[in-house]
């Protein structure tokens, strides 16, 4: 456990993020919570088995569903034969698109700030299919066994409509403009074909990146009850405040009417938000009367949640000799459903990676009868960087230029698309520091130069970024007691990354309370504001909003405090706190502990709750975090087998807030890059659009013995324009590091891999 409030005076935050603004005070302080490696507050409630998970909670009359899938990928059901099902035993209910209930299409994420859904198609409402998986039948059951066993009984047969499931027949239908939540994925300046063209050196190659299916740890589930005519679900959710706006859509009821309670989610990374399980789920607690769990198999998830889309991207670099890049050209294609919203944008971590004098940037989408893709960790950027930093990599090897000097003598001043400044950039000092801690200087740049025994063994490296974010709507309601506790409430989630924790050290440092005074509530819709567990900002979002709720509590104190008080005709610039009081700023004698306030103004509590400020620091920099990703792999000169040996990841996310949870979360992303760059892969049947590998058997996700040391460093440089001058942490590591084992293979072997994920086959 760690001490805060060590009686130092910390001032109010101002609003850092407007230019010319002063920074938050709380990056000044070095020795405070902030910056202390505290455990996560959820961590012993995990392990001890106390956590309660939605697909654990146990409600009166509760039955059990399971879901029967489609086997087509587009067309009619002809006939769909459940007597036998209805008949087994313990079956309450069967429910197909002939008795569900009437509901409207959910809204589509990106339509508006409150959307959720994956898709805007109608959920069991007809006997169309859409893609290959889709549900068409739900059980319901007294027990999980008896329904798992009923739905085996389930006969469909199909009216089958023509069908795009191969990438050729998609892009021969012809690819349109992407458009990533209603900003079009194109960027160009200047000619960079022509000038590619008259480039004296160039790379122009094209890279494939698979399907990647969502495989937290905790499938997908929820316990889901009416309460009247008020929906209340027991989720494990990314975005509560967006999933109950957008079932109240679907249910035609008041936003109100929704409540989504997600306390513990096993796991995120972009694919915990509404998918039809908690639709169908709902629908059929309501057609029986009784509340339902709906928790899906392994199966279940591959086939109702959507993962990232494959790509094919084609990067070109024109360069001079000494290495100044005259042109960068990316551009390609995505998979896409006709019903979704999510265009994989592998252009934008190009836009701001590199200087150069032209560029040109799109991604186009084909249509494919497949389930709607979504978010998955780094979108975009994951793949992207796959694709350019394994071009920067081939392009040094042209030049016989370190691929790390490369790098810095393209290093932009500015952002070279947007124009912007950088808010804060020290990428330099990331790869200097990550070099010398690796020994990048050993590196043989001669590739197949080192082999030990059967093993060749190569190092290499690459570049990551990941945009900061902080989305507008986040609020922090703050509850100050007469007995010197706070409790802290915020939209938020924890999905194991740490943010209960962190939230927690926020508001103890501002308050200048103990952290083990505050007490922190999250996760759960009736909480005022919306902040999304995604894009790497939550942490920023719930600062903005604390620090808005602080500003609001020291007034209210102050007007309570009155006339009789030591801080008697003082504004809320002119205090700070400390030791759970608030103080005169240049005279800290002056001041008046919050009990005492309370007390004296015989009040039990004083509740403030605040919208954080519009986040305009995004319109005047931009804005990334970044890393510089190190790789030594040894591949088998005999099964050409990959083993990675070490891994460091050095990156530059301003200010750490925890540096415990924080290398989690980068070792955790650095993990998750290391499946895309060697296993994982939805093997998708391109005859009838069918996932072929539905289960973690044959869908390959490191282990254990996959994992090698993973080093990681940061610089710790504070970005004084974000509060508490921090980045994401969430979603940079695994940015980079498909380029950085691919590259390193290439130095072990010559051979240059450009599809994922790298297989034996290919290096054979
Ligand atoms: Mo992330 S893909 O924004 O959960």
């Amino acid at each position: 456990v760690v001490q805060g409030a060590m009686a130092k005076l910390v001032p109010l935050a101002p609003d850092s993020w407007i230019p010319g603004g002063v920074p938050d005070p709380l990056i000044a302080r070095k020795h405070g919570l902030i910056g202390s490696p505290v455990s996560r507050r959820d961590g012993p409630l995990k392990v001890q088995g106390q956590a309660r998970f939605a697909a654990e909670v146990v409600l009166e009359g509760m039955v059990y569903a399971a879901l029967a899938y489609a086997t087509i990928p587009r067309g009619r059901i002809a006939t769909l034969d459940t007597d036998a099902a209805e008949a087994a035993p313990g079956v309450v209910a069967v429910m197909t698109w002939r008795n569900c209930p009437r509901m409207n299409p959910p809204a589509v994420f990106g339509s508006s700030p409150t959307a959720a859904g994956p898709s805007d198609l109608p959920i069991l409402q007809d006997d169309r299919i859409h893609w290959n998986g889709q549900p068409i039948a739900v059980v319901l059951a007294e027990t999980q066994e008896q329904a798992d066993h009923a739905r085996s009984l389930i006969v469909a047969t199909y009216q089958a409509d023509p069908s795009t499931t191969s990438l050729a027949a998609a892009k021969a239908h012809g690819a349109v403009p992407g458009l990533f939540m209603g900003t079009a994925l194109l960027n160009e300046k200047g000619d960079a074909e022509a000038t590619l063209v008259a480039a004296p050196h160039r790379v122009d190659h094209l890279y494939r990146t698979p399907r990647h299916n969502h495989n937290a740890i905790e499938p997908h589930g929820a316990t889901i009850l009416w309460d009247g005519d008020d929906l209340v679900i027991h989720d494990m959710s990314q975005m509560v405040t967006a999933t109950a706006a957008t079932l109240a859509g679907v249910f035609d009821l008041e936003p109100a009417q929704v409540r989504i309670m997600s306390p513990y989610v096993g796991g995120g990374f972009g694919g915990k938000g509404l998918w039809d399980h908690q639709i169908l789920g709902a629908a059929a607690a309501k057609m029986i009367g009784r509340p339902v769990r709906i928790a899906l198999s392994r199966e279940g998830v591959f086939r109702l949640v959507g993962g990232r889309t494959l790509t094919e991207q084609r990067v070109a670099i024109g360069a001079t000799a000494d290495g100044h890049f005259t042109a960068i050209v990316h551009s390609g294609i995505a998979a896409m459903s006709a019903h979704n919203n999510m265009p994989e944008p592998f252009i934008l971590a190009t836009q701001s990676a590199y200087a150069a004098d032209s560029f040109k940037l799109s991604v186009d989408t084909v249509a494919m009868n497949m389930l709607a893709n979504t978010f998955m960790r780094a979108p975009g950027e994951a793949v992207g960087t796959f694709a350019l930093e394994s071009a920067i990599d081939e392009l040094a090897t042209e030049l016989g230029i370190d691929p790390i000097e490369l790098r810095l003598r393209n290093e932009p001043d500015k952002d070279p698309v947007s124009g912007l400044p950088f808010s804060s950039r020290h990428i330099d000092e990331a790869w200097r520091a990550g070099a010398e801690a690796f020994g990048w200087s050993a590196r043989n740049p001669v590739p197949g130069a080192r082999r030990e025994g059967e093993w060749f063994v190569g190092l290499g490296c690459a570049t990551g970024t990941y945009p900061y974010h902080r989305m507008p709507g986040a609020a922090a309601r703050i509850t100050l007691t007469r007995d010197g506790r706070a409790i802290v409430e915020v939209a938020a989630h924890e999905m194991g990354m740490g943010t209960s924790t962190t939230t927690a050290m926020v508001a103890a440092e501002r308050l200048g309370l103990p952290i083990e005074q505050v007490e922190v509530r999250y996760g759960d819709s009736i909480i005022p504001g919306a902040i999304l567990a995604g894009g790497s900002q939550q942490t920023a979002a719930i600062g903005a909003a604390v620090i808005a709720a602080h500003h609001a509590l020291v007034g209210e104190l102050l007007k309570l405090a009155g006339n009789d008080s030591a801080l008697a005709g003082l504004s809320v610039a002119d205090v700070g706190t400390e030791d759970g009081a608030l103080c005169k700023l240049d005279e800290p004698s002056r001041r008046e502990s919050y009990t005492s306030i309370l007390a004296r103004a015989q009040r039990d509590t004083i509740v403030v709750t605040e919208q954080a400020s519009q986040p305009l620091e995004i319109q005047h920099w931009s804005m990334h975090s970044h890393s510089a990703i190190f790789v030594e792999v040894a591949v088998s000169s005999v099964t050409a087998e990959t083993r990675v040996r070490r891994v460091l990841g050095s990156f530059d996310c301003g200010r750490i807030m925890n540096p415990k949870t924080a290398r989690s979360q980068f070792r955790g992303g650095i993990i998750m890059g290391l499946g895309m760059a060697l296993m994982e892969e939805t093997q998708f049947d391109e005859r009838n659009g069918r996932i072929m590998n539905p289960s973690l058997a044959e869908y390959h996700v490191p282990v254990q013995m996959d994992v090698p040391e993973i080093d990681v460093i940061w610089t710790d440089i504070a970005d004084p324009h974000t509060p508490m001058g921090a980045h994401g942490v969430g979603e940079i590591g695994i940015t980079g590091v498909a380029a950085a084992v691919a590259n390193a293979i290439y130095n072990a072997t010559g051979k240059r891999i450009r599809d994922l994920p790298v297989r034996l086959d290919t290096l054979l």
